[in-house]
């Protein structure tokens, strides 16, 4: 069959014209499914079978300043400076507020103005009941301001943080109210304190600390004031930190411990080296013992160390007029699980001494 050139021609044309046409089409096609395919809801995967991991939740920290011996001058100024910076929950002022060199509402106006509303704590020193007691007027201008507190303010009172953390303020040898406080054997006051640390105990509050304004053990210049059998009972009931002022220095001791070998801790003579559970890195471990912290470095002039003093070898720190003056405070937190403490320098925030006791669960 002959074909013919033109219709040659013509078929080559007609396949040429279709060419173009389908490409098109495909081409089309090829957008509009590819603009499909990204308008198409994305394929649901399945939610990981893996459980959240457990929130951390951070625990809670109880923050406290201990600091007594202010004096009414700038450096007491600076203190209060230090405590706001510091921002604890309350401060426990370890007594000898103002020395009775300005009136006692202006003491506490300086108090109030630099610190607000936050919990002030009095803890009776022998200045602020001489030559006459100004602890009426100063518990009028400080009250009580922690909201569950049992006892009597400001002589003798506690207050817990839950089951973390009982605090308690007594006034041993700070006659208030007609009674000389002497805390000898017997008298109501010891049975009270007693009564509180045992009550303590059955409660399994963890950490107990117990603040007043005089001393027993010290390097310093004072004696035993608060007499041995307070001092020997809060060493027997494993106090996890004793707070004191009165001395003008700032001073630390190991944990203190009563034992078959160590009967007594007594002033004025050396004690036996089982007397002390000590640690090169400042690191306790809750129920060894008692530590003993006396920070009278809120202002009042410093005083000197003695290192000749039967007591020396109980401390870990120290800090006096001839041994790195410090005004300072000490603030310490609590956790659950460990107290942590530091004195920190009132004007530069050096950080001059810090220990830590820290609760280990026994298997
Ligand atoms: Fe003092």
């Amino acid at each position: 069959m002959r074909v013919s050139k033109n219709f040659i021609i013509g078929l080559l044309i007609f396949l040429g014209l279709a060419g173009v046409v389908a490409s098109s089409f495909f081409v089309d096609y090829r957008n509009i499914t590819s603009r499909a395919s990204k308008t198409k809801p994305a394929v649901q995967v399945p939610e990981s079978t893996t459980p959240p991991q457990a929130k951390i939740v951070e625990e809670e920290k109880i923050k406290f300043v201990a600091v007594g011996d202010f004096d009414s001058e700038a450096r007491f100024d600076q203190t209060l400076t230090n405590i706001k910076k510091a921002e604890p929950a309350y401060t426990l002022a370890l007594g000898d507020l103002s020395y009775g060199k300005i009136p006692e509402q202006q003491w506490c106006d300086k108090v109030n103005s630099v610190l607000g509303n936050k919990p002030f704590e009095i803890v009776p020193g022998n200045h602020d009941i001489e030559p006459k007691s100004q602890l009426t007027n100063f518990s009028r201008c400080l009250p009580n301001r922690i909201n569950n507190i049992v006892g009597s303010y400001p002589d003798r009172y506690y207050f817990d943080k839950g089951k973390t953390l009982r605090t308690i303020v007594i006034s041993p040898d700070v006659a208030i109210n007609g009674n000389p406080n002497k805390f000898n054997p017997g008298s109501e006051e010891l049975l009270w304190v007693e009564k509180i640390l045992q009550d303590a105990k059955e409660q399994k509050i963890r950490w107990v600390v117990v603040a007043m304004h005089k001393n027993c053990l010290t390097i310093g210049e004072k004696t035993c004031e608060i007499g041995q059998t307070l001092n020997n009972l809060l060493i027997k009931n494993n106090v996890d930190l004793i707070l004191q002022g009165h001395e003008h220095n700032y001073m630390r001791s190991d944990q203190l411990a009563l034992s078959p070998t160590c009967l007594n801790i007594l002033p004025n003579k050396v004690n036996p080296k089982s007397c002390t559970v000590p640690s090169k890195t400042s690191q306790y471990d809750k129920g060894n013992g008692s530590i003993l912290a006396i920070v009278g470095t809120g202002g009042a002039e410093l005083r000197d160390i003695n290192k000749n003093s039967a007591s020396f070898p109980l401390f870990s720190k120290f800090l006096g007029k001839f041994n790195d003056p410090t005004y300072g405070v000490l603030v310490v937190e609590v956790s659950n699980n460990k107290l942590s403490a530091k004195m920190i320098e009132n004007t530069t925030g050096t950080v001059k001494d810090t220990f830590t006791i820290d609760y280990k669960i026994t298997p």
